[in-house]
């Protein structure tokens, strides 16, 4: 019998319960995953608040968690790519903070043995929305792009793959983490008034591109420093990129991407960097630290803990 992270009406952390939820079978073309570590993010947060009740109204009870790593148990009929007993991650929606998921035998690649659990349960999500976001705004060698947010899930990600895409990066995160955005490769600049001068100190003939996982007036100084606006997007305020006429950024996953972000961390090229692990009964707690939005790297769900 497995168990889950369910919740029966939107709300705070606390609607969160651990529950039984029986143990399905793959149907044609899934696969059951017995999940070693699955990210957590904001997103999951919206969800459980019912933020996107309007666009994405979920039927209640629902679960939650949306990329995982872990061991396939049994595929269902047609799926001849993985086999019982293969180690994997990939993504899957509102299944992942579970002992078991039936996921799309499509949406998941192996798991280099170089790469920890905790690792692999971080790729699908942040890892591929910043790899995206990084394409839409063509960041090329000789650029100086501007992250912000850059000590979260997806600004982590996103310095390291600028940084390898041989731009120069500078990331906005509060004193306490500029050590850390150094050791990612970022040139690290205080959010906050007073931003967009602050950055043309460090950088006084512009920037080329700029990405947002912030909102508000990291936005402001986005306008003010970057000359094109094509070139700056958001992942975080969709009513301000209207407003400003830039760009709403969102994911697009594809095997292909997860496994370059795969790849890259079992080289060493890339750190998938965890703060924090919590088994499925501290769900709560966990919630409730996405929510202050001072996560470093990401949160991790380990439902076999
Ligand atoms: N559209 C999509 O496909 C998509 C995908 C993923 C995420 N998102 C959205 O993108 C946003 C970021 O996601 P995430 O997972 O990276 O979040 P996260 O990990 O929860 O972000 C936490 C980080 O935000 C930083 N932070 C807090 N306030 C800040 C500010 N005013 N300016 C700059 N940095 C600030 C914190 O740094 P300090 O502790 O140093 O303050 C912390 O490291 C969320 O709104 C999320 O919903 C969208």
């Amino acid at each position: 019998m497995a168990r889950a992270i369910v919740f029966a009406r939107h709300g705070a952390p606390e609607v969160l319960e651990l529950a039984e939820v029986g143990d399905e079978r793959p149907a044609a073309g899934e696969v059951r995953v017995r999940v070693e570590a699955a990210g957590l993010q904001p997103f999951d947060c919206a969800l459980r608040r019912g933020d996107l009740a309007r666009w994405m109204p979920l039927r209640l009870p629902s679960r939650l968690g949306n990329e995982f790593a872990g061991t396939v148990e049994e595929v269902g009929a047609g799926v001849h790519h993985v086999t019982a007993g293969d180690e994997v991650l990939g993504w899957a929606n509102l299944v992942c903070h579970a002992e078991a998921a039936i996921v799309n035998a499509c949406q998941l690649v192996s798991k280099p043995i170089a790469v920890s659990w905790d690792e692999a349960g971080v790729l699908s999500a942040s890892g591929q929305t910043a790899d995206t976001a990084l394409e839409a705004l063509a960041v090329e060698p000789g650029e100086t792009v501007m992250v912000h947010a850059a000590a979260g899930g997806v600004g982590s990600f996103a310095v390291q793959l600028a940084v390898l895409r041989g731009a120069t990066v500078i990331g906005t995160a509060s004193e306490p983490n500029h050590q850390y955005l150094e050791s990612l490769g970022a040139i690290p600049v205080a959010y906050g008034p007073g931003l967009e001068a602050r950055v043309r100190r460090i950088a006084p003939r512009g920037i080329d591109a700029a990405l947002d996982a912030a909102g508000g007036e990291a936005l402001n100084a986005s306008v003010g420093l970057v000359v094109d606006r094509t070139r700056i997007g958001t992942i975080a305020d969709r009513a301000a990129a209207a407003r400003l006429g830039i760009r709403a950024l969102s994911t697009d996953r594809s095997v292909q991407r997860l496994g370059k972000l795969a790849d890259l961390v079992a080289r060493g090229s890339l750190r998938a960097v965890v703060s924090e692990s919590f088994p499925l009964r501290d769900a709560v707690t966990a919630h409730r630290l996405v929510e202050r939005r001072h996560v470093r790297g990401k949160l991790v769900v380990r439902p076999t803990a």
